[in-house]
């Protein structure tokens, strides 16, 4: 008779019916592989008057989290209630207790990590977090395990589903941002408060976490430079295509030779001939590029009830097998007490740059000449016409420039931006060279 294990499910709403779901459908095949059986034995949800589709028996239900993490019968405590501040009582209490956490929580993870990955040490209990990046893609697994022997060089990806179907419907369907988000948000591809899928921050979340494993140190999040989705403007689409790119919300992880760590979120222009340039709709993916292995790309589904918890059944199988063969500790195990984030300012790409001006003679040269000065080259400018009022008196106008430090773009677009005819602040995109 194979040893039962107890789970804990903090949280039944989208992932964790899932993770209920999926441990029904596949258990005789889970227990087999995992070498326990495990149970879903206490659920914690915030309102127990909510109607549920599954049918999980109705006295597992609490509103306490704190009866679930306490309760003798649970071994395993699986967070998914989400935000940083319930649910770091809820991992710390679990941590204390010495039951291994389960969690898909990305913003906990960025922004208190390092609190919890020390308590984690302190107790000897694991934190395991695949579903935290990328929903169904093992991409934690692959760089904590797969990739150990392996000094990772980059690692580039599209890490939000929500984002990248905008930008998708945008180009592909010609809609606006507003609408392709609401249409995002019809589909339940967006929650009803997307901030943290728009402004770039879950994104960003998740590039800190796996920077965090593939460099041995904590990461301030104030250190990362991120802008989301919003200010993509049809024009900028419909550059991007004329130039031979597409425009995605990239995270990239680059370690430079100095030993600093550029770590950035934004829409860039990418080449249309990468592989990236084709992860559309809801999915990731992210290119990993190790010193040994060379470039892998690990594409899937990147949320979604399903797919992310196929990866928390992963983790509390991982946990499982930990407790059944009393093995070590695992979660994330800083090597480094110190490393440095490149500052954005030393970055460098080429850049696109749309400025809003006043449509009369010399504008073009009064912004080239900023730009000469400064010893910025220009590969390419356009006004566009507007069809629809040619007469307008004011009218986009986009730059494209050569590869030059950030901070000195940043400073001279300063410049151009107190000009008289230039009437908000220029919108800048990275082109970048994937290679
Ligand atoms: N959805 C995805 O595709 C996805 C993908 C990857 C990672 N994640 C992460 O997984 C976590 C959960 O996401 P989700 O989409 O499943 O969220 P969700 O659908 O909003 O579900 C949240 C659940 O937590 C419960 N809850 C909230 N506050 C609580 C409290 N104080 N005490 C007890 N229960 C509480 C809610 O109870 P009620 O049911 O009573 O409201 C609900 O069951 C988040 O960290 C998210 O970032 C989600």
């Amino acid at each position: 008779m194979k040893k039962k294990l107890g789970i804990g499910l903090v949280g039944f709403g989208t992932v964790g019916t899932g993770v209920w779901e999926t441990l029904q459908r596949n258990f005789d095949l889970i227990s087999n592989r995992a070498d326990v059986r495990t149970e879903i034995m206490r659920i914690a949800v915030r309102d127990m008057n909510k109607a549920r589709a599954i049918g999980a028996p109705v006295e597992k239900f609490t509103t306490e989290w704190s009866e679930v993490v306490a309760d003798p019968s649970v071994d395993i405590v699986v967070e998914l209630i989400g935000g940083t501040t319930t649910a770091f009582d809820v991992v710390a209490a679990a941590l204390r207790a010495r039951k291994p956490v389960v969690t898909g929580n990305k913003a906990l993870l960025a922004e208190r990590g390092e609190e919890l990955f020390a308590l984690s040490r302190e107790c000897k209990t694991a934190i395991h977090f695949e579903a935290a990046v990328a929903g169904g893609i093992p991409i934690i697994k692959t760089v904590q395990d797969s990739f150990v022997g392996n000094r990772i060089l980059s690692m580039t990806g599209i890490i939000n589903g929500t984002s990248n179907y905008i930008l998708e419907r945008m180009t592909d369907a010609g809609l606006g941002y507003e609408e392709a988000l609401k249409e995002a948000q019809e589909l339940g591809y967006a929650e009803s408060d997307p901030t943290l899928d728009v402004n770039g921050w879950d994104a960003a979340h998740k590039a800190i976490l796996l920077a965090t494993l593939a460099y041995g140190f904590t990461i301030n999040p104030d250190d990362v430079y991120v802008r989301g989705i919003e200010m993509v403007r049809g024009i900028d689409i419909d550059f991007a295509k004329r130039l031979g790119f597409v425009v995605k919300l990239l995270c990239v992880v680059r370690e430079h030779e100095d030993g600093t760590i550029e770590l950035r979120t934004q829409p860039s222009f990418i080449p249309k001939s990468h592989v990236l340039s084709s992860v559309n709709g809801v999915f990731n993916a992210v290119a990993v590029h190790g010193d040994a292995a060379g470039e892998s790309l690990f594409y899937g589904r990147g949320a979604g009830k399903d797919p992310t918890a196929s990866s928390v059944v992963a983790d509390i199988v991982e946990a499982a097998r930990g407790l059944r063969h009393d093995g070590g500790h695992r979660g994330f195990l800083p090597y480094r007490d110190h490393g440095t984030v490149m500052s954005i300012d030393d970055t460098q790409t080429p850049y696109y740059v749309r400025f809003d001006v006043t449509d009369e003679p010399g504008v073009i040269a009064k912004i080239a000449n900023i730009l000469a000065d400064a010893g910025i080259g220009i590969s390419g400018t356009h006004s566009p016409v507007n069809a629809d009022n040619p007469d307008a008196e004011f009218v986009d106008m986009v730059f494209q420039l050569h590869t030059c430090r950030f901070g000195l773009l940043k400073d001279t677009l300063k410049e151009v931006e107190a000009l008289d005819c230039v009437n908000s602040r220029p919108v800048v995109f990275r082109i970048e060279n994937l290679g």
